[in-house]
């Protein structure tokens, strides 16, 4: 089993200046494996540096994180990261870029190809595994960004807004990629968004934070994830607690962009 521990995290940044940054303040969450939590909130309130936190990529000032009852002290395969984009590398194709971690672990090239097919499967691109990255449409692009990350097999899937810069019709496709290869794969999956929509529609936990210091400020449990899995994402969003769901977390956020925006105008 490996739940996913975040104990009471803080993270300041110490500024050139002298000054310093709280970006997060007592953060504490208990994951278990297999959920998918959304995270959402005005920009600034720490997103970014939770998830990197919680990749190893930065150590907290304060607290900890456990995964499995293991203290995270540094990036590791069992902790996977897919960026909102341009993290690919250009100069591979697509099989060379799905199969990249295992071959950094030396794994058998007949073993990385059948891997790399069946993944090449599972997101939709069996016809492209030869291209290169640079003729991949952007959705096709997060297609190969999901598989390359499944490739190094994670217990934890960390995706900082990736399907931020997708258009409107291959973001709502790709949220069903996202929910079919949670229930499929069973991973636990924590994903940054900044649209509400989304968080409601992938977050069977859904967490919304609040900024300086940046910290937890709500908590939802949800059922949409759940209903999307076998539904038309479009249908989830005809059930009558949706839109109430919606418009009260946008009033939410925007409550607290207004707080923000009138506290940087006090301050010039
Ligand atoms: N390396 C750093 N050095 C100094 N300050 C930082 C650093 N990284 C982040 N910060 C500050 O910490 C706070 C949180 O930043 P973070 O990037 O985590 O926010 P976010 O919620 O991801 O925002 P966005 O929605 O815009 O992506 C911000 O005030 C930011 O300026
Ligand atoms: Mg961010």
């Amino acid at each position: 089993m490996s739940g996913l521990i975040i104990d009471d995290i803080s993270m300041r940044f110490e500024l050139p200046d002298g000054n310093a940054v709280q970006a997060l303040k007592n953060v504490s969450l208990d994951i278990k494996e297999g959920e998918i939590m959304a995270v959402l909130g005005p920009s600034g309130c720490g997103k970014t540096t939770l998830l990197n936190i919680v990749a190893g990529f930065l150590a907290p000032t304060e607290g900890n994180i456990t995964l499995g009852g293991q203290v995270v002290r540094g990036p590791a395969a069992e902790r996977g990261m897919v960026f909102q984009q341009g993290a690919l590398f250009e100069w591979m194709n697509v099989r060379k870029n799905i199969g990249f971690g295992p071959r950094m672990k030396n794994t058998p090239k007949a073993d990385i190809d059948k891997r790399v097919d069946e993944l090449l499967g599972i997101v939709g691109l069996q016809d492209f595994g030869e291209k290169m990255i640079y003729e991949l449409s952007g959705g096709m692009q997060q297609r190969v960004a999901l598989a390359r990350c499944l490739a190094n097999e994670p217990e934890v899937i960390l995706m900082d807004e990736p399907l931020g810069a997708l258009d409107a019709l291959t973001r709502e496709k790709m949220q069903g990629l996202v929910l079919k290869l949670w229930k499929e794969t069973g991973k636990t999956i924590i994903l940054i968004t900044h649209s509400v929509e989304e968080a409601l529609l992938l977050g069977e936990r859904l967490l919304v934070m609040a900024p300086r210091p940046g910290r937890i400020h709500k908590e939802y449990r949800l059922p949409f994830a759940e209903m999307g899995v076998n539904a038309d994402l479009r249908e989830v969003k005809t059930h009558p607690e949706f839109g109430p769901r919606r418009e009260e977390i946008l009033s939410m956020i925007w409550d607290m962009e207004e707080e923000i925006m009138g506290r940087t105008e006090s301050a010039a």
